[in-house]
C-alpha cells in the first residue's frame, strides 16, 4: 500500500469490526498480572482460564509525527473478584501528546492520572467523545454485564506506550462492584 494515499474504511455497526485491520492485539488475563487489586481472585481465575480480557484492532501508519495510529478497542465484560476487567493502561512515552476516544458500544469508565497525581475518572458510553490530554496516561474499564465496551481511538504516532509505569506502581484509583453497585476506591497497593 502507498502510505501517502488517503484510505477509508467501515465500521459497520453492530459488529463494529474495522473493513481494513493492520494488526490484531489480544490480551489476556495471563498479561494483566499484578494488575487486580484481589491477587486471590486473579489467581484463581488465571488458574481455570486464561480468558480474553481485550483487544484492539489498529491500522498501521508509520510511527512518526503528524501521523495518526487509529483503531479499535474492544474490552470484554468480566470480573476479577469484584474489580472490572480493563485494559493494561499506559502513559504515552512522548508524555507530551494526547489521545482522542469516541465510545461505539457499552458502558465503563476511563480511569486517567498525571505523573504528579493528578486523577480523572471519565464515564464512558455510547455517542460520548473523551479527550484524554498530553501527560494523562488512561486505562479503560468495561462496567457493562454482558456487552463489549468498544471505542475508537486516534493519536500522535510517534507517542508510543509506556506500560512499565503503570504495571510497577497501577493506577491511584479503581473501580470496583459492590453490593451498592459500582465504586470509585483508592489504590491499596499503589506504588507497593
Ligand atoms: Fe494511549
Amino acid at each position: 500500500m502507498n502510505n501517502d494515499n488517503p484510505f477509508s474504511f467501515l465500521l459497520p455497526f453492530p459488529e463494529v469490526i474495522p473493513s481494513r485491520i493492520d494488526r490484531h492485539i489480544k490480551r489476556h488475563l495471563s498479561a494483566l498480572k499484578g494488575q487486580f487489586f484481589d491477587t486471590q481472585a486473579y489467581d484463581l481465575l488465571l488458574s481455570q482460564q486464561d480468558q480474553l480480557i481485550y483487544e484492539v484492532y489498529e491500522i498501521h501508519r508509520p510511527e512518526v509525527a503528524g501521523e495518526l495510529l487509529l483503531g479499535i478497542s474492544i474490552v470484554h465484560p468480566g470480573k476479577v473478584g469484584v474489580e472490572f476487567f480493563m485494559t493494561k493502561g499506559h502513559f504515552h512515552t512522548v508524555l507530551d501528546t494526547a489521545e482522542i476516544y469516541y465510545v461505539l458500544k457499552g458502558e465503563g469508565f476511563m480511569v486517567m492520572e498525571t505523573p504528579e497525581g493528578n486523577c480523572a475518572i471519565e464515564k464512558l458510553s455510547p455517542g460520548r467523545v473523551l479527550y484524554v490530554p498530553p501527560r494523562w496516561a488512561h486505562r479503560s474499564v468495561c462496567t457493562s454485564r454482558q456487552e463489549d465496551l468498544v471505542t475508537f481511538f486516534a493519536y500522535p504516532a510517534n507517542a508510543g506506550h509506556d506500560y512499565g509505569t503503570i504495571e510497577q506502581r497501577g493506577f491511584r484509583k479503581l473501580i470496583l462492584e459492590n453490593k451498592n453497585g459500582i465504586e470509585i476506591i483508592d489504590n491499596p497497593n499503589w506504588l507497593k
